[in-house]
């Protein structure tokens, strides 16, 4: 299983779109170091990049709807911030049981990043276009 960007997901915000490419690249190159059996640090390491580009671009969007005064930006950022701890609780896992966590985060990324697009993203996307704000 491909774990890839589509266009279903295109928001329109460019930077925006280019992360969420850049998040589900990071995931589908999980998803091949565990069917590779890749080396324990290696996977570790891509764990953290993920930890810290997710960070970024919940960073991003939370400024978009500050800015804007987005009507679901509590809601909004306290997805951004569960998925955050979801993660690093996978992180923590993964000390422990390393081809099983690794299975989990991806699994669980890919999960996430499709609906929070689709149901969360594209929301306030709609919401900034229709005051064009973006
Ligand atoms: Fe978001
Ligand atoms: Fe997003």
């Amino acid at each position: 299983m491909e774990i890839t960007w589509s266009p279903r997901y295109d928001t329109g915000i460019r930077i925006i779109d280019e992360q969420h490419q850049e998040l589900f690249g990071i995931v589908d190159r999980l998803r091949r170091m565990i069917e590779e059996g890749a080396a324990r640090n290696a996977v570790e390491a891509l764990l953290g990049d993920l930890l810290a580009c997710s960070e970024r671009h919940f960073a991003t969007e939370e400024t978009y709807m500050s800015k804007f005064s987005y009507p679901d930006f509590p809601q909004h950022v306290s997805e951004h911030a569960s998925m955050l701890t979801s993660l690093q609780e996978l992180q923590a896992g993964f000390q422990e049981s390393h081809q099983s966590m690794t299975l989990m985060v991806s699994t669980f990324m890919v999960g996430w990043l499709k609906h929070h697009i689709s149901d969360g993203d594209l929301g306030f996307v709609t919401f900034l276009k229709a005051h064009n704000l973006a």
